[in-house]
């Protein structure tokens, strides 16, 4: 099992990355929180403060995490706050307006820097700390949406495809070197992000449920996790349509 005693959470005002926090507390961990909203922030670290023993650090910073030049200077603050990292997860993301996407490269450009670009960035840097430390678990949250490219929503799509695949490679350069980089692949959740989604139907699952996934994948250094699971089976069907099949679907 790996220690999850000291972690840094980025987009820690998401609504998963906010129940991953208040399991991670309730597990006695010390977390640094970084996300952009400073009172939504600000609200986040003050429960988790209420949840925490003394024994834990609970702290955090704001900060635009599009921002790649500021990642070196967060990673540093982050450790130093908690003597340490055992381990960070990534989470911060926006669902693109496709349509906007397509009338607006520089928007695609936007969303490309915030959902790929900028995740690389803290992956690289992360797996070069926790390389040397010879330890240590890096988790972020993809998406099933990064497993084929579909007309809906192919910016958000490519951005995750890329994350999910760099991070492939990250976790193969990794493996014997004590690191775990661990891929969450999430379906439909029902979170702000998706606030006007009709949420019907028995695929949505709640933040707290992909929370616990997380941790759990976390802790036992799984590779690529499809939170919940029957996403795996879901997405195992999609994967394999024939693209001339695939080409003629509205999907
Ligand atoms: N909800 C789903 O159905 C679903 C499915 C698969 C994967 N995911 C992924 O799960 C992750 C968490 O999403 P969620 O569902 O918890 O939605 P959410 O509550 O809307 O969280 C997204 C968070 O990302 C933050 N963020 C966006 N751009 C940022 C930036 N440049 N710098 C710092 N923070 C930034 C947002 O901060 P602000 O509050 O400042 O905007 C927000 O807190 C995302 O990576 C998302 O792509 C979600």
């Amino acid at each position: 099992m790996n220690s999850l005693n000291r972690v840094v959470i980025f987009g820690a005002t998401s609504a998963i990355a906010e129940h991953t926090a208040r399991q991670l507390v309730q597990n006695g961990a010390s977390v640094y929180c970084i996300g952009r909203n400073t009172d939504k922030l600000n609200r986040i670290i003050a429960d988790l403060k209420v949840r925490a023993g003394s024994d834990q650090t609970i702290d955090g910073v704001s900060a635009d995490l599009s921002d790649i030049n500021q990642h070196l200077r967060l990673i540093e603050q982050a450790s130093e706050a908690l003597g340490g990292l055992d381990a960070a997860l990534i989470a911060h993301g926006t669902l693109p307006d496709q349509k906007a996407c397509e009338a607006d490269v520089e928007l695609t450009l936007q969303e490309i820097q915030t959902n790929a670009l900028s995740v690389v960035s803290l992956l690289s840097l992360l797996a070069n700390q926790f390389e040397a430390q010879g330890k240590g678990v890096i988790a972020a949250i993809s998406s099933v949406a990064g497993d084929r490219g579909r007309q809906s929503n192919y910016v958000y799509g490519s951005a995750k495809g890329m994350v999910s695949l760099f991070m492939q490679g990250l976790r193969n350069r990794l493996a014997k070197k004590g690191v775990s980089v661990v891929t969450i692949k999430p379906g439909f959740v029902d979170s702000p992000m998706t606030a006007d989604f009709d949420k019907s139907g028995p695929l949505w699952a709640q933040p707290d449920v992909i929370a616990k996934g997380i941790v759990n994948a976390m802790q036992k250094g799984k590779g690529e996790v499809y939170l919940p699971w029957f996403w795996w089976g879901i997405m195992q069907i999609i994967k394999h349509i024939p693209e001339a099949i695939f080409k003629r679907l509205s999907l």
